[in-house]
């Protein structure tokens, strides 16, 4: 039997030892998996994910690269563990360039190195390399989010988490950059994302959980997810009865 990419036990953690947020989550990730976790405000969704990308205090439980224990190791050694993060706000530095933010990314390598990946994955976003002189800030909230994934990629992950990627970009920007995400584990990566747009998210993801109050709620495939009415009424704003058909 082969380990999970990424699995997490029983995760207790949070801001201060003695007020843990998170109550003993599990969830995991397999190669080629997109998977989603929503769930409202304050359950705790970037609290794991930070958790888990070594930015939040881990006090109970185990995370698993693997099957390689990497529980509480610091965020700028989970990189040579195979793990990205996009944070949910401040993911791009807007008075830099396109060019300078991903070297920014790639400075735990090599020079040279990490100007080959810098070209490699600026290969990948047309749309990024065409202007990579510019400064970021020009960009709209759809191309930073895509530079910031961009960024997460130099170090070549193989589980990559975003925090809420699409907030703030309109249905169309969504729509791409779930596109692009998709893309991501085509060969072999994994992705955890966290999300509000649940359903569309949903849509796009193989498996989900929902997290509520710091605990596992449910979890299952995205498709059984959607049709699952307990989550329509409370996380995905559809009451029983009042579903309505939606363009895209
Ligand atoms: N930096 C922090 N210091 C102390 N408490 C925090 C901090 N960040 C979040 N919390 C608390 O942790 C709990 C979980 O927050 P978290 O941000 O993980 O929720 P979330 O599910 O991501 O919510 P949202 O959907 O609003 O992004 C909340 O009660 C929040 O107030
Ligand atoms: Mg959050």
């Amino acid at each position: 039997m082969s380990a999970h990419l990424l699995e997490a036990t029983g995760i207790v953690a949070g801001y201060r030892p003695d007020l843990p947020i998170l109550h003993g989550i599990a969830l995991y990730v397999d190669e080629g998996e997109v998977v989603t976790i929503i769930g409202p405000n304050g359950a705790g969704k970037s609290t794991f994910v930070k958790a888990v990308a070594g930015l939040v205090g881990i006090t109970a439980g185990r995370v698993t690269i693997d099957g390689r224990d990497v529980t509480g190791r610091p965020a700028h050694r989970l990189a040579g563990e195979g793990v990205g993060f996009v944070p949910q706000t401040g993911n791009v530095f807007t008075t830099l360039t396109i060019q300078e933010n991903l070297v920014v990314g790639g400075s735990a390598l090599p020079r040279a190195e990490a100007v080959r990946r810098t070209d490699q994955v600026l290969s990948i976003y047309p749309a990024l390399a065409s202007r990579r002189s510019e400064k970021a800030g020009v960009l709209s909230g759809g191309q930073r989010q895509m530079l910031a994934i961009a960024r997460a990629l130099l170090t070549q992950p193989r589980l990559i988490m975003l925090d809420e990627p699409t907030a703030g970009l309109s249905p169309m920007a969504a729509a791409e950059l779930f596109t692009l995400i998709r893309d991501l584990v085509k060969d072999g990566a994994g992705v955890l994302m966290v999300e509000q747009n649940a359903k569309a998210a949903l849509r796009m993801s193989d498996r989900g959980y929902v997290l509520a109050e710091g605990e596992n709620r449910i979890d299952g495939r995205a498709a059984d997810l959607l049709a699952n009415p307990e989550i329509g009424e409370i996380f995905l704003g559809v009451r029983p009865g009042t579903a309505k058909a939606e363009g895209g």
